[in-house]
């Protein structure tokens, strides 16, 4: 990808504006994931060492364009400060006139985190002053937002065309990682893509019957196809709707010769009892599948290590629920132990799935898991995404 590289530019004292993603699940104010946060450390020693004054903007939310003191930045900034171990200062507005004197009093290597911007109405509609505003307060612009990158925000989009722009070590990090997966992988290339609905992971799907070798399918997405197979599926979660679907994206991997892999047995709840394997040729009426059985870990086990990458979306079962979580935490395992074998390229996105693999205790052990949700379900989709898509058309000329 022909992107800006900030690793030339002199960075001594220049005001540099870094577009981050601090939207973070929070309680009792701290944290409860942090992986945004650290992920942010190479880019922020960086600056720092580099002798920049820091200028942090991010969204914390949807307040709607409304002051909202529950969604305000403030409160993150106990966690910042302990993850990257520096003072981080505030600002209340990340425009204006107290913005910018703040900004005017930061020396080198000194951070700056300023107010949601989503408090104003005008960065969700890409507004063209809002993002000159932004940018009067900087000398340049750095997108480290990957997963904010899927969003034409003014402070992801519009503010290019007014500043130097570049992208972040975080974000040429997570295009790096993404790029190798699905656009010069190693083959056999596997996908694992779970979830409840067939149709909100359509455009994915048929994105990856374009790439993949093996897909790899378990939760209600498998179910809707298992039905569309007439195989029973008891009472167990699918999409009615989708069956047409499920069999038309079955004819295109056939044509691609893309092996579609689904669950040959599972563990879920039948009658008064509430945890038992059944075969899938068998299932009773009143069975409703909540996970892989033993059958299928073991048969998507041979799958998987015959593939050379794997790119993973979703959990494979109710993971919040134990002892649903036992194909999850199974197949994350392998994946796992034939990534730190060296005989896969494994990456894994999405805030479910990254929690099911923390859950199974591997996720270090990937090749890289993705900071993202949307901007990573969109990158699967194949669709460009507008804040890189700015970094791009609006390269610095001495580039
Ligand atoms: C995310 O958490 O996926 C990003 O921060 C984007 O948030 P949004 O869906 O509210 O735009």
């Amino acid at each position: 990808m022909n992107l800006p590289d900030l690793l030339q530019i002199n960075l001594k004292n220049k005001k540099v504006i870094v577009r981050v993603d601090l939207n973070v699940p929070m309680k009792d104010g701290e944290a409860l994931d942090t992986s945004r946060i650290t992920s942010l450390i190479p880019t922020i020693d960086y600056l720092c060492e580099q002798g920049a004054r820091i200028i942090l903007i991010s969204h914390f939310g949807r307040p709607e364009g409304k002051i909202n003191p529950e969604m305000s930045l403030k409160q993150l900034l106990p966690s910042l400060e302990k993850c990257w171990g520096r003072d981080v200062s505030f600002g209340d507005d990340c425009i204006g006139p107290q913005a910018q004197k703040i900004i005017q009093n930061l020396k080198s290597g000194d951070v700056i985190l300023l107010e949601n911007l989503r408090f104003h109405p005008e960065e969700e509609k890409n507004d063209s002053q809002f993002a000159q505003a932004l940018a009067t307060l900087g000398d340049l612009y750095v997108n480290d937002g990957f997963s904010v990158s899927h969003r034409a925000h003014a402070s992801v989009d519009a503010i290019t065309q007014y500043l130097p722009s570049y992208p972040g070590l975080l974000m040429t990090k997570e295009i790096k990682a993404l790029s190798q997966a699905l656009n010069a992988p190693q083959k056999p290339l596997a996908a694992i893509v779970a979830g409840s609905k067939i149709s909100t992971k359509l455009d994915l799907l048929k994105n990856l019957l374009e790439k993949v070798d093996l897909l790899i399918l378990s939760g209600g997405i498998a179910n809707t196809f298992l039905k569309s197979r007439n195989i029973a599926i008891g009472t167990s979660l699918y999409e009615p709707a989708m069956l047409e679907t499920a069999k038309e994206i079955e004819k295109i991997a056939h044509d691609k010769q893309v092996e579609i892999i689904l669950p040959i047995d599972a563990t879920g709840s039948h009658e008064t009892q509430n945890f038992v394997t059944m075969p899938l040729s068998n299932l009773p009426d009143s069975f409703k599948i909540l996970d892989i059985g033993p059958e299928t870990v073991s048969l998507f086990k041979t799958k998987l290590s015959q593939a050379r990458t794997v790119v993973w979306n979703g959990p494979l079962g109710v993971f919040e629920v134990p002892p649903f979580d036992q194909g999850t935490t199974a197949i994350a395992q392998t994946v796992a132990e034939l990534t730190h074998d060296g005989k896969l390229f494994s990456i894994a996105g999405g805030g479910e799935t990254l929690a099911a693999l923390t859950n199974a205790k591997c996720s270090k052990k990937f090749s890289y898991l993705s900071t993202a949700g949307g901007a990573f379900l969109e990158w699967l989709e194949g669709k460009k995404l507008p804040g890189i898509m700015a970094l791009i058309k609006n390269k610095p000329q001495t580039c």
